[in-house]
This record gives structure tokens, C-alpha cells and sequence, in this order.
């Protein structure tokens, strides 16, 4: 047997409508608020924004920065940030991404930062979900689940992308070890929409049986 997933073909929009699908099942019609941890262009955000009416706020978090050469992020091979290697690069970014949910403007809020000082500004229990999409590295995603977990509020998803892209095997990506160890010490339940795209449920309060702490 083979343990290599297929690749993962889906177009931005395909995906997207992976995830609004997941969100309307888990949310039903109540106005929630969310945070993205990597944007990039924002394709995702101007799906979710423009599609999911229920959103009432969305933060975009990334940094819009180059990363340094010899940085994890790099050598984990992710073409992602061979995309702005410099300042007037990642700018441009940053503008396509402001263009492209300017429609949303009233919903959206950008943090331009790194993903652990940015959490620091959202209030814990605050989102009804938190999509993990920046830097693929194990300990990167590790830090990521840390600090993004305690914004989510009971009955709350924590979910995010390339949890076994075969893209990263060159590059030795974490998602999957990472997100599957924070499910274990949790005790908390994965579950995957075509191999790529993770969801982990938040328990509500009274459905919490044991009290685990992260490692
Ligand atoms: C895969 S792209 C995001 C794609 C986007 N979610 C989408 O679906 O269109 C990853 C982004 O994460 C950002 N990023 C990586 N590590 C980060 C960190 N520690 N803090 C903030 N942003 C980070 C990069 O700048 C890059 O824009």
C-alpha cells in the first residue's frame, strides 16, 4: 500500500468551498468571527468573506515580510516565501491582499506581524474559528496551535491546510505530526476533508471530561 496521498489539486476556490461547507455545517447561521494565520494574497479571505455571510469579523494575520536565507521557512523548500524576498515585494503583496477584500473592508482587520505577536492582540475566546496556514515547519506549527488554541471559544474550530501535502515531503513539512500530536495530548478529534484540509473541534465546557495541558 501506498501511504503517499495523491497531490492535492483543488483551485483556490475549490478549497474554499471545502471550508465554507465545514463552517456552515458547524456554525448554522450565527455570526461568527475568525482569524487566518498566513493570507498571502488573501485568496482564501476574499473567498470566505464574500461567500459566508455570517462572518462579522476577520482577522488576517501575516507578516508581510522576506524571511531570511537561511531561515526554517526556507529551508523547509515552501515556494511561499521565494514570493517577496524583499520589503517592496512583500508590499505588494500586502496590497493585492488589501485590493482583494477591499469589498469587505468593514469586516476585515489586518495584523501585519508574526503569528505569536499577533495572537497577543486578539482577546483569548474571542474567535469562533482560527484557519492555520503560515509556515509549515513542525515546530512552527507547534507554536502556531499554542498560541491560536486559547483564541478560540468553546465550540469554537480550529482548523488549516496541508495537513499531508505530498508538496512538503521534500521539504520535510510538520503539519501533520504537529497537529496530530496537539490532537493527542488534547484528546480532542481530528477530522480531515480530502487529506489536506484539518478540522479540530473546540469541546464545549460541559462535553470536557478530562483537564489536559499542552507539552
Ligand atoms: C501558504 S501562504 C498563505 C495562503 C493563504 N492562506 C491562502 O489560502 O490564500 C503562507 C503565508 O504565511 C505567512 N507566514 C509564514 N510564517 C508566518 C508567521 N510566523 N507569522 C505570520 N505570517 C507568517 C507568509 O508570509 C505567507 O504569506
Amino acid at each position: 500500500m501506498n501511504d503517499k496521498p495523491e497531490r492535492d489539486n483543488q483551485t483556490p476556490k475549490q478549497r474554499g468551498r471545502v471550508i465554507v461547507k465545514k463552517l456552515r455545517e458547524h456554525f448554522g447561521s450565527r455570526l461568527i468571527s475568525g482569524a487566518e494565520v498566513g493570507v498571502l494574497r488573501a485568496m482564501l479571505a476574499e473567498h470566505l468573506l464574500l461567500n459566508l455571510r455570517t462572518i462579522r469579523k476577520y482577522y488576517m494575520v501575516d507578516r508581510w515580510a522576506p524571511v531570511k536565507p537561511d531561515s526554517s521557512y526556507i529551508r523547509s523548500l515552501d515556494k511561499v516565501p521565494t514570493f517577496f524576498r524583499t520589503q517592496e515585494q512583500a508590499d505588494a503583496v500586502l496590497r493585492v491582499a488589501i485590493d482583494r477584500t477591499n469589498r469587505c473592508a468593514g469586516k476585515r482587520i489586518i495584523l501585519k506581524g508574526g503569528s505569536v505577536a499577533m495572537a497577543k492582540v486578539v482577546p483569548d475566546h474571542s474567535l469562533h474559528f482560527v484557519y492555520i496556514d503560515a509556515e509549515h515547519t513542525y515546530p512552527a506549527v507547534c507554536t502556531d496551535l499554542k498560541v491560536w488554541w486559547p483564541k478560540i471559544m468553546p465550540g469554537g474550530l480550529l482548523c488549516g491546510h496541508d495537513y499531508d501535502n505530498p508538496i512538503g515531503y521534500q521539504g520535510l513539512w510538520g503539519v501533520k505530526q504537529a497537529v496530530d500530536e496537539f490532537v493527542a495530548a488534547l484528546d480532542l478529534q481530528l477530522e480531515l476533508r480530502g487529506r489536506i484540509e484539518w478540522f479540530v473541534a473546540k469541546p464545549r465546557k460541559t462535553e470536557s471530561t478530562n483537564v489536559r495541558t499542552l507539552p
